[in-house]
């Protein structure tokens, strides 16, 4: 027993030993030119997906997708998010695959994630992504408002669309 807990730990030694060489020999590529690769990426969902299921509320959006509440979240959106995740004047943003991992582009595909989820990572942004956290910039309630704006971008009422298309000009 004794000489396989040795074991397991001189192996869990080397793995975090030829880990560590690596980042210290400059061989991790840090620039956000470089696309994450398949290990780093399943790191991330893992930890995304479980921290999201502790942590992000419970609930739907307090929000009903009235044209009032689109209109405001389609203005929010275009001034804060647009920029890196497309809008209405460019589905796709310039900056898209300029970040890494590269940005999904919300109102180009609409994602079917809870509106809950996209809250809490709208109001907390992703360590070591470029997406920022938006808490003390824009209240719960507008965060809530953009969500059910984007969840509803490829189906707005006339009035919202009209709003959104003069928000991007
Ligand atoms: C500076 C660029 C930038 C801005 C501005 C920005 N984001 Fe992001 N956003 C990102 C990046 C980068 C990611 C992470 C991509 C990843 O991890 O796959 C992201 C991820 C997200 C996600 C998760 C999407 C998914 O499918 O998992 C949501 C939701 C989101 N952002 C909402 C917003 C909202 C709402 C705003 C405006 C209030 C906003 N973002 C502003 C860069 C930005």
């Amino acid at each position: 027993m004794r000489g396989f807990l040795g074991g397991v730990v001189v192996t869990l030694l080397v793995v975090l030993g030829g880990a560590y060489l690596v980042l210290y020999l400059g061989l991790f590529p840090i620039g956000a030119d470089n696309p994450p690769g398949v290990l780093e990426r399943r790191l991330a969902h893992t930890a995304i997906d479980a921290y999201l299921a502790k942590n992000a509320p419970k609930q739907e959006n307090p929000f009903q997708p009235t044209s009032e509440n689109l209109i405001e979240g389609a203005r929010k959106y275009e001034q804060h998010c647009a920029i890196c995740h497309g809008g209405a004047a460019t589905r796709i943003s310039p900056l898209q695959n300029k970040f890494s991992p590269a940005v999904p582009q919300l109102v180009n595909r609409v994602p079917h994630d809870p509106d809950a989820e996209f809250w809490w990572i709208t109001k907390h942004g992703y360590r070591l992504t470029g997406m920022p956290a938006w808490d003390g910039i824009l209240s719960d309630d507008e965060i809530w408002k953009v969500i059910a704006f984007v969840k509803h971008s490829n189906k707005l009422p006339p009035d919202a669309q009209a709003a959104w298309q003069a928000a991007a000009r």
